[in-house]
């Protein structure tokens, strides 16, 4: 169990380390004159006395600092199962419905009249997702495959404690029914050296999901910037209780999945084993929302890497539930791209100049409302307007 070797208890480790100073340092205390006054007759001892007072002083400064740091530790990290689903957590960082619809605008998909697709079962898609330059850019491309998928519902759940409404515009744009929620992560793990990112997004949708007691369709698990061959739709849409396939470009071997043997699953090949019992990536599995009901408990832990495990264990997942999706998992029909990221920008631009003069005011605007870039008087690289091969301040074009 992966949870027992990351489990520290506080209160052994602390006994242990409060010993050790105990023994080691009152012997020569002691040794001092304590008859009538704590005060030393001799300027030696006196000196000892000192030295003794000061080495205390930062042994309990050292002692109480390492006794912080445990409880910090003994906070992001987690003992069991049931800790690791608490749902505590879900309280100190509350959701909010930012924007929603159940109206699919579509007229046509895949050249076939939308209502010719009414009969199929609904997919809840479910996109974590953060501000970041990429944000914007990562989800325009995934809508537009998604704009391909009949009978889809999006759940767009964005790590950030505002609702953003240039998500909704941008997401009313394409006529898919969606949901807009934002679900920050906890505060706590803002400093954390990994982060659990995106779980409280999935926790978030699956609330979401429990409060509209939708217990049919499918719930998919698909970020933002993984790519999705539209046969993974048709595939994963008729899952029973838990369907798997492989996912390409992960780790080392560039592909993570079950391995299939006569139609059934009997083992995964993935290079990070880390005694995960499902050693398998978010989008490497579909699971049907009749199943997932009959475990209310189902949850994602915030534990960086254990994400999937934890969930599937959460859901009462065995080996022979699984349906081997994509020709016994042969085909890769999704892979975990991923782009670089960088840090938002600043370009030094005087304000003067973002008018309607030129095009530069919507452009700076449209950046920043996408969390791209913006523009600054003081800050940034300086912007630099070219002509013929020579750049030229900007009041020789805008005067
Ligand atoms: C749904 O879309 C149709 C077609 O565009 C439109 O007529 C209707 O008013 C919309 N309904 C809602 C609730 O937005
Ligand atoms: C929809 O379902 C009905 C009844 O189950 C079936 O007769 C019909 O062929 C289905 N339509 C499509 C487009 O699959
Ligand atoms: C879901 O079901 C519960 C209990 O049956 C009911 O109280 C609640 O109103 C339902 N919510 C919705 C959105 O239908
Ligand atoms: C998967 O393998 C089983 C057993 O060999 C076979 O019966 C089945 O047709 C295969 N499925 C697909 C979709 O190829
Ligand atoms: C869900 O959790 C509650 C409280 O921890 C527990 O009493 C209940 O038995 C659990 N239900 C299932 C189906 O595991």
């Amino acid at each position: 169990m992966p949870s027992s070797a990351l489990y520290r208890p506080l209160e052994s480790g602390n006994g242990t380390r409060s010993n050790q100073t105990s023994t080691g340092v009152r012997p020569s205390f002691s040794g001092g004159n304590k008859v009538r006054s704590l005060w030393p007759k001799t300027a030696n001892s006196r000196r000892l006395f000192v030295v003794v007072l000061i080495l205390m002083t930062l042994l309990i400064y050292v002692v109480w600092s390492a006794v912080l740091n445990d409880a910090e530790d003994s906070r992001g990290s987690y003992g069991s199962t049931t800790d690791v689903l608490d749902n505590k957590l879900a309280n100190e960082s509350p959701t909010t419905l930012c924007g929603e619809s159940f109206n699919d605008t579509r007229l046509y998909i895949q050249d076939r009249p939308r209502q010719e697709w009414a009969n199929l079962s609904t997919i809840y898609f479910v996109t974590p997702t953060y501000p970041r330059r990429e944000q914007v850019p990562e989800l325009t491309r995934l809508a537009y495959t998604l704009l391909h998928v009949p009978r889809l519902h999006w759940i767009v759940a964005n790590d950030h404690n505002a609702c953003n409404p240039y998500l909704d515009t941008l997401l009313n744009r394409f006529g898919i029914p969606y949901t807009h929620l934002a679900s920050p992560m906890p505060q706590r793990f803002h400093k954390a050296e990994s982060k659990p990112r995106g779980v409280a997004n999935r926790r978030a949708a699956m609330q979401w999901l429990r409060q509209h007691n939708i217990t049919t369709g499918v719930l998919y698990f698909g970020d933002d910037d993984n790519t999705y061959d539209l046969k993974l739709f048709s595939e994963i849409r008729d899952t029973k209780h838990v369907s798997m396939f492989p996912v390409g470009l992960i780790a080392n071997y560039g592909i993570s999945g079950p391995v299939v043997c006569k139609g059934k699953v009997i083992g995964f090949l993935d290079s990070w084993v880390a005694g995960r019992r499902w050693p398998v990536d978010m989008a490497g599995f579909a699971v049907s929302l009749s199943y997932m009901a009959e475990h209310p408990n189902a949850s994602m832990p915030y534990k960086p890497g254990y994400e999937e495990d934890y969930f599937l264990r959460s859901i009462g997942l065995t080996l022979d539930m699984i349906e081997p999706k994509g020709s016994n998992c042969t085909e890769i029909l999704v892979w975990h791209t991923q782009t670089k990221n960088h840090e938002r920008t600043m370009v030094k631009l005087n304000h003067e100049y973002l008018d309607d003069r030129s095009n530069l005011g919507a452009l700076f605007k449209a950046l920043s409302d996408m969390g791209v870039s913006g523009a600054s008087d003081s800050e940034g690289q300086k912007a630099i307007i070219s002509k013929n091969g020579k750049s030229k301040p900007l009041g020789y074009f805008l005067s």
